[in-house]
């Protein structure tokens, strides 16, 4: 088998880093994926940061057990508290992180009020901090915490009208501000887009960073000559869920966007 076959590993804390999964696979459906879904620890953004990074730590070792050639952190929170730590730990393995896209919001406001919404670990994280310093100091970014959409997304309640409610109350402030962007600080927010429509209608622009993720991970395979050839016939894709695979598994086949004839197997795997 050459390097270039072996499978692409991507994590979250649980269901939101399918939205980046979602987009790889439809942006490279030759490609073999391990996707691991950390749902007993789900969520992460509360967690101090020395947990979330020892956690990132344990999965890593196992994307490598499974051999995976690039390994994909499909969580800002898990990225803001632990890719320094992966990438000093793991100096073979090339990771590709994901920060909350507040450099492209900067540019394209017209009001100069741009909305952030992400998880408390997100929004306390150096990273935010420094990339905010860089690119977006001459616009207000309206920083809200997300608390309990993650958990309505692992439940499946992403449509339901207490997401509404509860993107109601987090949205209107800056609404109300006049900001135009609004950026997706945590993946599991790519699956709140329907809802965030229903409470904004067309005031925000919604800048959800998973297909700029997918097409990173696609570029730094290219540059090292590891994209897998077309010639195989369709991925096959490993999911794991460290807590059990019944949710992963129908949420995975509501989404119904794989590339045709791609093959899914699901199972728990203790971390
Ligand atoms: N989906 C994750 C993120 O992007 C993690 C959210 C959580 O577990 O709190 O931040």
């Amino acid at each position: 088998m050459f390097y270039s076959e072996l499978p692409v590993g991507i994590f979250d804390s649980g269901l939101g880093g399918l939205s980046v999964w979602q987009q790889f696979t439809r942006l490279l459906p030759a490609e073999h994926t391990v996707y691991l879904a950390d749902q007993a620890f789900c969520p992460y953004g509360p967690r101090a940061a020395a947990e979330i990074a020892s956690r990132a730590e344990a999965i890593t070792r196992f994307l490598l057990q499974k051999k995976c050639k690039l390994i994909v952190v499909a969580c800002n929170t898990a990225t803001a508290a632990a890719i320094a730590h992966l990438r000093e730990r793991f100096t073979e393995t090339a990771f590709v992180g994901m920060e909350p896209a507040v450099k492209p919001a900067a540019k394209l406001t017209r009001t100069g009020h741009i909305g952030l919404l992400a998880t408390a670990g997100t929004l306390k994280g150096d990273l935010l901090e420094k990339t905010s310093r860089m690119h977006a100091s001459h616009v207000q970014v309206h920083r809200q915490e997300g608390t309990g959409l993650v958990e309505l997304v692992e439940r499946g309640l992403q449509d339901s009208p207490r997401a509404v409610a509860l993107l109601a109350s987090y949205l209107r402030p800056m609404l109300q501000a006049g900001a135009d962007q609004l950026v997706l600080g945590c993946t599991h927010y790519s699956f709140l887009i329907n809802s965030i429509i229903k409470v904004a209608g067309t005031q925000l622009n919604i800048i959800d960073p998973a297909p700029a993720v997918a097409q990173r991970a696609k570029d730094l395979l290219q540059q090292q000559n590891l994209l897998h050839s077309n010639t195989g016939g369709p991925g096959r894709h490993q999911l794991f869920s460290t807590l059990g695979a019944d949710a992963l598994q129908r949420f995975v086949e509501s989404l119904s966007q794989l590339p045709a004839g791609s093959s899914c197997s699901f199972a728990r795997q203790a971390i």
